[in-house]
């Protein structure tokens, strides 16, 4: 039975200064999700959200928030994140001496943990956690930055993951150069969480339209 397929839109392109104006337009867009890409400079070349910023606009939706950290020592930063409002925590396979350890405590602050995996980390990293998290985030693009190009060759992964999780109450999630054209083969092999920045903020109909694009791509695709 396919999971219900959810749109978690990035913050990365958005007007930052008018990020709650953003956040609330994606509300009324239809998104199911908001996902906050946390970069530290170090882990990734790129700096971005402070969890004061994501606590700002937490009263402004009623959405989720999911904190994707690609950030080095995770175990630092992870309880901020929760007390900003993020619901769910993903920390990067690769930042994490500990993961089992890390992916327990996120769940012991009440947060739903997940784990993200770069593009040249095998999908069998989750074997022994996937009992402990609630979402796999696949990279399909190197972390970092938005509007860089699809990696196709993470389809092969998705399927793998997608297989590793049969009978695990586990979210596929992908991220990264995921858009209409690019959504449909990774929805067909597996993934049911949809992290989308630039395709969603370059659509000249607007953000409703390419929301609903997007989904109506994905569901098409939905075996
Ligand atoms: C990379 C970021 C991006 C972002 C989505 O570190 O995680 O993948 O969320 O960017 P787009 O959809 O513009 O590729
Ligand atoms: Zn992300």
């Amino acid at each position: 039975m396919a999971r219900p397929l959810s749109i978690a839109p990035s913050v990365l392109p958005v007007d930052f200064s008018r990020l709650g104006d953003e956040i609330m337009a994606l509300e009324k867009a239809g998104v199911d999700l908001i996902h906050w890409d946390v970069m530290d400079g170090v882990f990734v070349p790129n700096l971005t959200f402070g969890p004061d910023v994501i606590a700002s606009t937490r009263p402004l939706v009623d959405l989720e928030f999911e904190a994707h950290l690609m950030v080095v020592e995770p175990d630092r930063l992870v309880e901020r994140y929760v007390e900003a409002g993020c619901s769910t925590v993903l920390v990067h396979a690769e930042a994490c001496d500990h993961l089992h350890r890390t992916l327990t405590y996120i769940a012991d602050l009440g947060a739903t943990p997940g784990v993200a995996l770069n593009p040249h980390t095998p999908a069998e990293v989750i074997r022994n956690v996937r009992d402990l998290v609630g979402v796999v985030l696949v990279m399909t693009v190197n972390p970092g930055f938005g509007g860089q190009s699809y990696i196709e060759t993470m389809e092969s992964k998705v399927v793998e993951v997608t297989s590793l999780l049969d009978g695990y109450d586990c979210a596929v999630e992908v991220d990264g150069g995921i858009g209409p054209t690019t959504v449909g083969a990774v929805v067909a092999a597996g993934a049911d969480r949809l992290v989308s920045g630039s395709a969603l903020f370059r659509d000249d109909k607007g953000l409703e339209h390419a929301v609903a694009d997007l989904r109506a791509h994905a569901e098409a695709a939905q075996a």
